[in-house]
């Protein structure tokens, strides 16, 4: 192990025992063995950690075994532990001023710990789903040949072993039966490890579309290691756009594809991989109609001052957890561009929630999504001013 990990090894024990003292000072009392109980059980959910760090050295590539019954509980454990901590934290001070603390405290550790079982059961059904969303997008002006061209958006697979196969499948399918012109993947198609292109590669090999299928890279592919996951997409005959654009053509109509890199790659000029917009947008006509693949949206507000029509981003996941309706996600509270559809003049943004889920198997509101999108030219007078005319989602979105 690298020392730095080691650092990071000692800080984790120290945050965790920090949240045991809470939960297992409240719970000693009450199971058979009392603190030794707790004690081992908190040596047992933190031992992963050495397994994981391992894994993150580049020494080893987890099986399907460990990442279900190993890394899960393990990252399952750490957030019920944080949730709890402060639940009993929160008890043990409501408590004090009335001599009940340890009452209190167990109290609210029952309760938050049966809402956290509940939420866990619904989230985890969530991710079993899977949501074929229509989403129409009108621009002035569309050249007459792409009118009713269709792109399916996947995004943020984040393949592995551990993968579900059936949701692989039906994602497959949902792509085919969308009869595609374009596919495209917009990130993280791999779940932190290089050889994790091999279960990506088993699941989506086979698709093809009329104009390809096109991918760029998302910050767990950076981190997994670009290079061999750029390969390994290659390799299924996949085009691998980083900070370049190609022109593709449609029933006689010319437009441009871009790719960018991903902020995970550092600045402009730290890595191949890292975002370079200019570079991005340079050999695309200032009048030609573009659509650009940026895992990150935050790289969009520096597209759109470049020219870009159309931006597929993912990244966000929703937060994995999110209120479609109220447009709120876990993510909104920390990003600009966090969910669905934005349009600034001319530029369209759509952040998909991601195909599938990472870390932990829980998705509320955000969906699982294979996004259709079908580009439409716009009528020039719009019947209301502040209709949300260049994007939108139509009809009813399929749920699998
Ligand atoms: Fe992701």
């Amino acid at each position: 192990m690298v020392p730095s990990l080691w650092k990071v090894m000692a800080g984790f024990l120290v945050w965790n025992g920090a949240l045991w003292l809470v939960v297992g000072g409240l719970l000693a009392p009450l199971l058979p063995g009392g603190g030794r109980t707790v004690l081992a059980l908190m040596l047992l959910l933190v031992l992963p950690i050495a397994v994981i760090l391992r894994g993150m050295g580049g020494r080893a590539y987890p099986s399907a075994f460990a990442r279900t019954w190993i890394f899960r509980p393990f990252w399952y454990a750490q957030l019920a532990l944080l949730v709890l901590a402060a639940a009993g934290l929160a008890g043990l001070l409501l408590g004090l001023p009335f001599g009940a603390a340890a009452q209190v405290g167990r109290g609210a550790l029952g309760v938050v710990g049966g809402v956290l079982l509940a939420a866990g059961t619904w989230g985890y059904a969530g991710t079993r789903r899977l949501v074929v969303r229509p989403l129409d997008v009108r621009f002035a002006g569309l050249p007459r040949g792409l009118e009713g061209m269709r792109i399916v958006q996947l995004s943020d697979l984040h393949v592995g072993p551990h993968t579900s196969r059936r949701h692989l499948a039906r994602i497959a399918e949902a792509v085919r039966s969308a009869e595609p012109d374009l596919i495209v993947l917009t990130g993280d198609q791999v779940d932190d490890y290089a050889r994790d292109v091999e279960p990506l590669g088993r699941a989506f090999g086979g698709l093809a579309a009329p104009l390809g299928v096109v991918a760029v890279a998302g910050n767990h592919d950076v981190y997994a290691g670009w290079e061999p996951v750029r390969r390994g997409m290659e390799r299924l005959g996949w085009r691998v756009l980083v900070n370049e654009a190609i022109p593709l053509e449609r029933d006689g109509a010319p437009f441009w594809l871009a790719g960018t890199g991903d902020p995970a790659g550092g600045r402009p000029g730290d890595s191949p991989v890292a975002p370079d917009l200019q570079r991005t947008m340079a050999a695309v006509p200032g009048d030609a109609f573009s659509i650009v693949l940026a895992h990150n949206p935050a790289l969009w507000p520096g597209l759109v001052r470049l020219g870009a029509d159309l931006t597929l981003s993912g990244h966000t996941h929703h937060g994995q957890l999110s209120v479609p309706r109220l447009r709120w996600s876990v993510a909104s509270v920390f990003l600009e561009h966090a969910m669905g559809a934005y349009r600034e003049g001319r530029s369209v943004l759509y952040v998909n929630p991601g195909t599938n889920f990472w870390g932990i198997p829980f998705r509320i509101g955000a969906l699982p999504e294979v996004t259709v999108v079908t580009l439409h030219g716009s009528p020039v007078v719009h019947s209301r001013e502040d209709a949300p005319a260049v994007a939108q989602a139509s009809g009813s979105s399929g749920d699998r």
